[in-house]
């Protein structure tokens, strides 16, 4: 059903929350759930759609998924396809990373071309290669592919980009088979290192994760566990950003700086006060806002692609100019002109926006047109003086847990509106 977001900015947002589970941790922990003998537990599995479509694929498979205490348990003992369907695979991106636990577990696997967000060309090139290393022989049929893994063992795979997803697949599907994998040139996102702490709960033996370089040992079986995936560090960087653009104080709960030190350096530049907590993170921000300056979006530990648009949005009304590059995604900056529609002054030449912050923004409706824009509308919705409509709120609840409950509770004037 179409939904959309009412809001009426201009409310200073004060109070506490707690972060809810990382959509990044918990879609591939999902997927390699199916790697188990026995069923494993999610400990409170966000409430966010692509969650929810990556437990359907795991259903289609063949495993028992069922809700209990607080908890997922994913059951796949009784597995009985290797391939995923078309319309489910396409409603996902991430749906390519189960790729690598089908074909660790059954040695085949049939997938699709995968969906998700439309922020860029998204090749799937890196997962083809890596998973050649370990034996897989790959067959395009139009958009299906094909993975035969009968001759899958252990080897050397060289990223020449580190991928997050492709190193996730490559570890999932080396855990199970015969023989070393080691993998340079590995991402080192902090989601990385839950998949390995998760991975060896189970029993399986991966190293390095959070460097370049990782090694998996095949073992013979992994076991069932319960798990609690870390906290979403860009829901947190959207917060720690609504509690900055409306001139609030924020305590955020179940986090950590560590993992946000990119983006909390940036909001201390625009002249936020930010301290770390038992558990979580202080927020104070002044009345205005200061540029940041510049900003370059790069693979962790660098500033993440997935805040970008949401600091683009909080530099609108930052006092000075604000350069903000993209390195990560081609197609990143499809909400500048939404945005400037609310009254902001962005120019982009190619990779680059360069933002002049005006005193304030005006209400508009707009659209958004993928997840993390979506939820940069919304804050420039915070900051407008004036009634946002935003449509598309589908595409934000595939990443945040009911944004507009969590806003409201914090002081925010925002509603859902069905129809
Ligand atoms: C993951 C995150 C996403 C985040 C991104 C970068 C999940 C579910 N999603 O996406 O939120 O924005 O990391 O931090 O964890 N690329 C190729 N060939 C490939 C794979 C990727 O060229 O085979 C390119 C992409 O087009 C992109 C860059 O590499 O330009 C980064 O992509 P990647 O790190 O793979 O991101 P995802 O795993 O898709």
């Amino acid at each position: 059903m179409r939904m959309h977001f009412d809001m009426r900015g201009g409310h200073r947002l004060e109070g506490a929350v707690a972060i809810h589970s990382a959509k990044n941790a918990v879609l591939p922990i999902l997927a390699a759930s199916i790697l188990a003998d026995d069923p494993v537990t999610i400990l409170d599995c966000p409430r966010i759609s692509d969650a929810q479509n990556m437990l359907r694929i795991v259903e289609e498979l063949g495993c028992g998924v069922r809700h209990a205490g607080g908890g997922t348990v994913i059951d796949a003992s009784a597995m009985s396809s290797w391939s995923i369907p078309d319309w489910l695979a396409k409603k996902l991106r991430s749906s390519i990373f189960i790729m690598g636990p089908i074909l660790g577990k059954c040695r085949k696997a049939m997938v699709t071309h995968p969906g998700g967000c439309e922020i860029g060309m998204r090749p799937i090139d890196l997962h083809i290669r890596g998973l050649s290393a370990l034996g897989v022989v790959f067959e395009e049929d139009g958009e299906r592919i094909r993975c035969d893994g009968g001759a899958m063992r252990g080897g050397e795979v060289h990223f020449d980009y580190p991928s997050v997803g492709a190193t996730e697949n490559v570890m999932m599907a080396a855990a199970l088979i015969p023989g070393d994998t080691t993998i340079h040139n590995a991402a080192k996102e902090p989601e990385i290192v839950d998949l390995q702490r998760f991975m060896n709960a189970m029993g399986a033996r991966i190293r390095g994760a959070g460097t370049h370089t990782i090694t998996v040992e095949g073992v013979k079986r992994l076991r069932g566990v319960s798990y609690r995936p870390m906290f979403d560090r860009i829901v947190a960087g959207t917060l720690l950003a609504a509690g900055a653009i409306t001139g609030g104080e924020l305590q955020l709960d179940n986090t950590r700086m560590q993992e946000l030190v990119a983006v909390t350096a940036k909001l201390r530049d625009m002249g936020c006060d930010i301290a770390a907590t038992a558990g979580g993170i202080h927020l104070r921000a002044p009345k205005r806002l200061q540029t940041f300056g510049q900003l370059q979006t790069q693979p962790h530990p660098g500033f993440p692609t997935d805040m970008q648009v949401q600091m683009l949005a909080l530099s609108t009304v930052a006092a000075g100019t604000s350069i903000v590059t993209e390195n990560v995604f081609e197609n990143r900056f499809a909400h500048a002109a939404d945005l400037n529609r609310m009254g902001a002054d962005i120019v982009v030449h190619g990779r680059t926006a360069v933002v002049r912050g005006v005193e304030r923004l005006h209400g508009a409706s707009v659209q958004a047109r993928d997840l993390r824009g979506g939820a940069a509308l919304v804050l420039a919705g915070l900051a407008a003086h004036d009634t946002t409509r935003i449509a598309r709120v589908d595409l934000i609840d595939r990443g945040y847990e009911a944004l507009e409950d969590t806003l409201t509770s914090l002081g925010a004037d925002i509603r859902r509106v069905k129809g």
